[in-house]
């Protein structure tokens, strides 16, 4: 039997798609599995509205897409089921029960401070605050194919350095000693090619990257500043304001994402996947 079609909408000018009509069940089919796979791939990021799922839905479907990452901020992770790693400004006996609590969060992607960076995270509301804590996607294959030609010839061929202790100043708390230890400051290409599309991307955000390689110190922050003013054009942007029950799809290697802050008197809780890429592809190039 050939699979019926799945209705999509865009969200955005260059990327993005919301995936009407679809449960991310652990045991969907293959050929509906197969069709967002490809999905995702071609809009980068996937929204699915109203999923009535658990835990475990959450779990063995991120799975199809790549092996899980148990997130090094142990302290955050879900307790029974720790594949989830939790984003909220719930406390329990006055400490953060998960990530990111109720500020600002700057424009990064996940885990580009480590040698082989999540490929994929899928995020799930279960509770949202009234107003704000809305979060951007930014598109950056189209913000590298469109990118001016003075600042294409400064980053094509280029590296930059990545840093987790700068995002963590900026909006989150410190790691303990054995999370330093893991997350040094890194070098990456500034220009990503896809690992499974081919397709290029800009690999730089003002939440971590914070030198470019080859380039005296006062002319790498002109050019950073440059980019980051670039990708945050209207025309690269997917803001998302969520609903309870969305789940959310994303590309990390060609989509960065920030978040609003919001009021912490109210409660907001995530549960998010981290999906890593194939072995042989999981190195930045
Ligand atoms: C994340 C993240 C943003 C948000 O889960 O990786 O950056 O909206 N979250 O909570
Ligand atoms: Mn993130």
């Amino acid at each position: 039997m050939v699979a019926k079609s799945l209705e999509v909408r865009p969200l955005a000018e260059t990327f993005g798609a919301e995936v009407v009509g679809v449960t991310l069940s652990r045991d969907m089919d293959a050929d509906v599995f197969n069709e967002i796979k490809a999905l995702w791939l071609r809009y980068e990021v996937l929204l699915f509205r109203d999923q009535q799922i658990e835990k475990e839905d959450l779990i063995e479907f991120s799975r199809r897409i790549g092996p899980l990452e148990i997130h090094l901020r142990e302290e955050w992770l879900n307790k029974t089921h720790p594949e989830l790693l939790q984003i909220t400004n719930i406390r329990e006996n006055g400490k953060p029960t998960g990530a990111l609590a109720d500020g600002e969060v700057g424009w990064h992607f996940d885990q580009i401070y480590l040698p082989k960076p999540a490929i994929a995270s899928l995020l799930y509301s279960v509770k949202i605050p009234p107003a704000g804590g809305g979060t951007h996607f930014a598109d950056m294959t189209a913000a590298y194919a469109r990118l001016p030609r003075h600042l294409k010839d400064v980053v094509d061929g280029r590296t930059a350095i990545q840093s987790y202790v700068a995002f963590n100043r900026m909006y989150s708390t410190d790691t303990n000693a054995k999370q330093k230890n893991l997350t040094p400051d890194i070098v990456h290409p500034l220009v990503r090619t896809h690992p499974y599309s081919g397709r290029r991307a800009l690999y730089v955000c003002p939440g971590m990257t914070i030198k470019i390689n080859g380039l005296p110190e006062d002319e790498s922050r002109s050019v950073l500043d440059e980019l980051f003013a670039w990708t945050a054009r209207e025309e690269f942007i997917y803001r998302h304001d969520w609903r309870v029950s969305d789940a959310i799809l994303w590309d990390n290697a060609c989509t960065m994402h920030r978040r609003d802050d919001f009021d912490g008197e109210h409660e907001r809780l995530m549960l998010r996947t981290t999906i890593l890429p194939q072995p042989d592809r999981a190195i930045p190039f």
